[in-house]
């Protein structure tokens, strides 16, 4: 496996929005105008991969596949850590067929030595990638949205895959249908989540984890703004055009806030961390033995 900062991008030749299985989708406005949808979509990639770039990632693009708009999302195709990356079952049939041609890629990611191993769920259940599984680096665990799309079991089987604890959070509304539209562990222990996305119970959870002082509470604007659906590196948050309250709020964290208009793909339901993969994520017991 890779050591540097790598994250995995797909391009967007085969993008489009022409089915609707999250409440975000808009296929209508694709429909008016394809070309021009799809040059500005070309040109929002070319902005996010530079903003990857700038915040100091080694940045992978890999090729779609026609007839799966969707793969510009590759958040949602595997769980990787520790060099190991589970490879994700989708829920609706729309995407089903993203499956091979992912598994072709994480084949050839094996191959070059970015990562060292690509494992399958057990049968039975959905699990739609990093997008419902998210490493929490600075405590050390994973948080895992079940409901919408990922079923409850998946995250007892990540914790099985991975040997690392999975703390499994309801997502309680279809506009929050994966966990990274709605939470996002920051470099400094910040996690900036919205809360009405969550059932009491995972609401109870995430507050016993996450001190107050360490709560950003995201609002129905930032949520909309596709502002918590963030890549965040050390100091460096890249998100799609965001809110004066985040904006804000972040800048007195410490974090620096780089911006790019990713419109075209919240018309689908994605921003900028649905739209990344990051391959070398490394768990503490890894690196605690790397460092013996
Ligand atoms: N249209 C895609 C879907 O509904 C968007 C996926 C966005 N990915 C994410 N990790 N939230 O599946």
């Amino acid at each position: 496996m890779t050591d540097c900062p790598t994250i995995l991008l797909v391009a967007p030749t085969f993008y489009d929005v022409s089915y609707s299985i999250n409440p975000w989708m808009d296929p209508g406005a694709w429909a008016r105008d394809p070309r021009g949808m799809h040059r500005r979509a070309m040109a929002s990639f070319d902005a996010l991969r530079e903003a990857l770039g700038r915040a100091g990632f080694q940045v992978e693009v890999m090729e779609g596949a026609p007839g799966q708009p969707d793969m510009v999302f590759p958040a949602n195709a595997a769980v990787v850590l520790d060099g190991k990356a589970v490879l994700a079952r989708f829920r609706y049939p729309q995407r089903r067929g993203e499956e091979a041609p992912f598994a072709a890629i994480f084949e050839d990611l094996r191959a070059r030595g970015l990562i060292d191993s690509v494992e399958t769920l057990p049968e039975g259940c959905y699990q739609e990638g990093a997008g419902d599984c998210i490493w929490d680096a600075s405590r050390g665990h994973f948080w895992a949205g079940f409901g919408p799309r990922s079923s409850r079991e998946a995250a007892d089987a990540m914790a099985r895959h991975f040997g690392q604890e999975v703390v499994a959070l309801e997502l309680a509304t279809e506009q929050s249908y994966h966990l990274d539209v709605c939470f996002c562990p920051l470099a400094g222990g910040e996690v900036l989540y919205y809360p009405p996305a969550f059932s009491p119970a995972a609401l109870r959870e995430i507050r016993a984890r996450v001190p107050a002082a360490q709560r950003i509470e995201a609002t129905e604007d930032d949520l909309r703004h596709f502002s918590v659906n963030a890549v965040n590196r050390g100091d460096t948050v890249v998100m799609t055009r965001t809110t004066p309250h985040l904006r804000t709020e972040l800048g007195s964290r410490g974090y620096r806030v780089l911006e790019v208009d990713l419109s075209p793909y919240m018309m689908s339901g994605g921003g900028a961390y649905c739209m990344t993969l990051r391959l070398d994520r490394v768990s503490t017991s890894v690196r605690r033995a790397a460092a013996a």
